[in-house]
């Protein structure tokens, strides 16, 4: 049984940066319908003993083309708006510190460089997806964006997610509606990089 992320926020703890309305309906109709119909196709294929990890690595197991495809936009969006609610909370943003802040500055330069980066494969991803910060097995850094709800665990890049910024429409329409760009800046003011970082030990470990 794959259990929705329990946000240990309330719906507008994260105002003025994302609105209640948003959080609410992203959580409670979004997230929790990707986690039922997850759940139900997991069991269709078998797959109810598996990780969301193994299932999204190994969907080639699945012979059946339509199944294999919901599995994928099902299980990325149960298993990226985990992840997406996890690495937010209120009063957060700033910078990373400790081994995660160290190697964002080897790998990209600076916080701010990485910052970068990251806004512009958000903002230019076009339609619906998502933007990655990723590590290797060894602890390399590298960014990415996906669209739909594909993720790199789902592309096969054989790499762990540890960030994401989600840049659906329903992420941001709301309060920012056309402009993405500012969601992707204000989204910065609460993420919790100590949350991050505990991600990029527990992919090492
Ligand atoms: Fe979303």
């Amino acid at each position: 049984m794959f259990e929705q992320y329990v946000l240990p926020y309330s719906y507008d703890a994260l105002e003025p940066y994302i609105d209640a309305l948003t959080v609410e309906t992203h959580y409670s109709k979004h997230h929790a319908t990707y986690t039922k119909t997850f759940n139900e196709l997991a069991e269709k294929a078998g797959f109810s003993e598996k990780s969301a990890e193994y299932i999204l690595a190994n969907l080639e197991e699945v012979q059946d083309e339509g199944l294999r495809q919901a599995l994928k936009n099902n299980g990325g969006g149960y298993y990226n708006h985990n992840l997406y609610f996890e690495e937010i909370a209120p009063e957060k943003g700033g910078e990373p510190k400790g081994v995660l802040g160290e190697k964002i500055n080897e790998t990209f330069g600076s916080f701010q460089d990485f910052k970068e980066n990251i806004s512009a494969l958000a903002i230019g991803r076009f339609g619906s997806g998502w933007a990655w910060l990723n590590t290797d097995k060894e602890g390399n850094l590298s960014l990415s964006s996906s669209s739909n709800q594909d993720n790199p665990i789902s592309m096969g890049t054989g790499l762990t997610p540890i960030f994401t910024i989600d840049v659906w429409e329903h992420a941001y329409y709301l309060k920012y509606k056309n402009l993405r760009a500012s969601y992707v800046k204000e989204f910065f003011n609460i993420v919790d990089w100590d949350k991050v970082e505990e991600k990029y030990k527990n992919a090492l470990a």
